[in-house]
């Protein structure tokens, strides 16, 4: 396999990832992170984020010296390909900051204007890996002023399942102006293409599945669309999927066999179909608002994925108006909430759906305890003034509450004793306290006979039929 010599711009989610990743492949990678705490921890080889397989990646490939952080790139490593991976957050019109994007491609263009490639060296590749706008690859090849090719690389990285991800792709997307100049960003991936890599992770083997990953290479701005589409399309999957179960409950329907049978359907398939109390992350919320507001700048109105922003929002507060009935009112009430990760496998609370129920319930005059395996401590250092308790365990925070709630579907939570759990619930004997599963990870009969009354989503006899938000 060839060596690349890569520069990765960001140590972040995406970032760090694809530098432990490509560094694991056998390439030579250096790490750019200007911020002093996320380098530093870097450098001794620890991950400041619940990522699994990461930190064996990272650990392993720094003691190797494939992994090279450092607080900017200079030319004493002469890179053949530079990965921009840095954040580019939302701003409050929908539209994203590309502030340390650009900032990133002018540190590139000094670099290379101060110490052009050697002779007999071609021009190195820059590729941006962060999720941008229409026309961004563009907009930077125009900013390097022919200094260097430019190209668009979407990540498909899921939290939780990234370190899986990036060595079992669905697909590998560029974007150039130039098919040729796709060749260095392949030669990075071909192991990852082909499918041939062995890596030993704590959690288990990654082999290569066989059969080598389809590679598009296309036009800048189709790979640009490629990536907002998607992750457009699989929010709009999910809030269909949740609209669809408010029905459920009108018609006593159960929303988890109405799903089986549509998604025995080829052309729909199983996938991201599961109900519950909506999305959350810091990719779905942001890139359906970046596509709205690319269709807005030229005069489009992108209707559907509007309505699943719009329906994702009042999912939650549909299902906090059922637990406010269901408890004949918040006031005074004792809850104890169970996740509050915006999904399992990770720490991350951008968006979580737990942060929003949580604020519905303290504004109603409802008492909090949180649990969750891993983003306790991150919730407490983002959100010190949040004024919740936090539970060492899920029988805490059902201790003394009125209502248990579900927001993130752990797997350990599916394990739980619910009969236990019940009998540390405030309610009398005799009566039933509430169980609200916000991700219909229990199952409800099993919920009943442990004495709860059991709410979900889409789960008919489960509580009153819930108001509109
Ligand atoms: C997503 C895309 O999956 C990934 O390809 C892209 O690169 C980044 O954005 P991520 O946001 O990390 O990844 O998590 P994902 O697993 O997609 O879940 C997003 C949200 O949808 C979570 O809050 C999850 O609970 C919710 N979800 C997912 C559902 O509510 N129902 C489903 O059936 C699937």
């Amino acid at each position: 396999m060839k060596i690349v010599r890569a520069v990765v711009m960001g140590a972040g989610y995406v970032g760090l990832v694809t530098a432990a990743g490509l560094a694991e492949l056998g390439h030579q990678v250096m790490a750019v992170e200007p911020n002093t705490a996320r380098r530093e921890a870097l450098a001794a080889s620890q991950v400041p984020f619940h990522e699994p397989g990461l930190q064996e990646l990272v650990a392993r490939n720094r003691a190797a010296g494939r992994l090279i952080p450092a607080p900017a790139w200079h030319p004493g490593f002469p890179a053949e390909v530079f990965l921009i991976a840095v954040g580019t957050p939302a701003r409050p019109d929908g539209s994203l900051d590309l502030t340390q994007l650009h900032a990133a491609a002018k540190a590139i263009r000094a670099g290379l204007e101060a110490s052009p490639p050697g002779e007999g060296a071609g021009r190195p590749l820059v590729v941006l890996r962060s999720t941008i706008p229409p026309g961004t690859t563009r907009e930077v090849a125009r900013r390097l002023a022919g200094l260097a090719p430019v190209a668009h690389n979407p990540e498909f990285l899921a939290e939780g399942t990234a370190v899986r991800n990036f060595f079992h792709p669905d697909r590998v997307v560029i974007g150039v102006r130039d098919p040729g100049d796709a060749a260095p960003l392949l030669a990075l991936y071909r192991p990852v293409v082909e499918q041939r890599f062995r890596v030993v992770l704590p959690e288990g083997e990654l082999v290569g599945r066989g059969a080598p990953v389809p590679v598009r290479v296309t036009s800048p701005e189709e790979a640009e669309l490629i990536k907002l589409g998607a992750n457009a399309m699989l929010a709009t999957r999910v809030s269909f999927i949740n609209e669809l179960a408010r029905l459920c409950d009108r018609c006593g329907a159960r929303v988890s066999e109405v799903t089986a049978g549509i998604g025995l359907d080829p052309r729909i398939g199983p996938a991201f179909l599961r109900a519950g109390v909506g999305w959350g992350g810091s990719c779905f919320g942001k890139d359906v608002q970046a596509l709205l507001a690319a269709g807005t700048a030229r005069g489009i109105d992108l209707t559907i994925p509007a309505a699943a922003l719009g329906a994702n929002r009042s999912q939650r507060r549909w299902f906090a108006n059922r637990i406010a009935h269901a408890l004949g009112g918040l006031q005074g009430k004792a809850l104890g909430v169970l996740g509050l990760a915006f999904k399992p496998g990770t720490d991350d609370l951008r968006d979580a759906p737990a942060l929003e129920l949580i604020r519905l319930f303290l504004a109603g005059g409802a008492r909090v305890k949180a649990h969750d395996p891993v983003a306790m401590a991150r919730c407490r250092a983002e959100y010190p003034d949040l004024p919740i308790g936090y539970a060492e365990s899920p029988a805490a925070a059902a201790r003394g509450a009125h209502g248990l709630v579900l927001v993130t579907d752990w797997p350990a939570y599916a394990a739980l004793d619910l009969r236990a759990l019940r009998q540390e619930m405030a309610a009398a004997a005799g009566s039933r306290p509430l169980l609200a599963d916000g991700r219909n990870l229990f199952d409800p009969a099993a919920a009943e006979a442990a004495g709860f009354a059991y709410l979900g989503v889409g789960v008919p006899g489960s509580g009153e039929p819930g108001t509109e938000p």
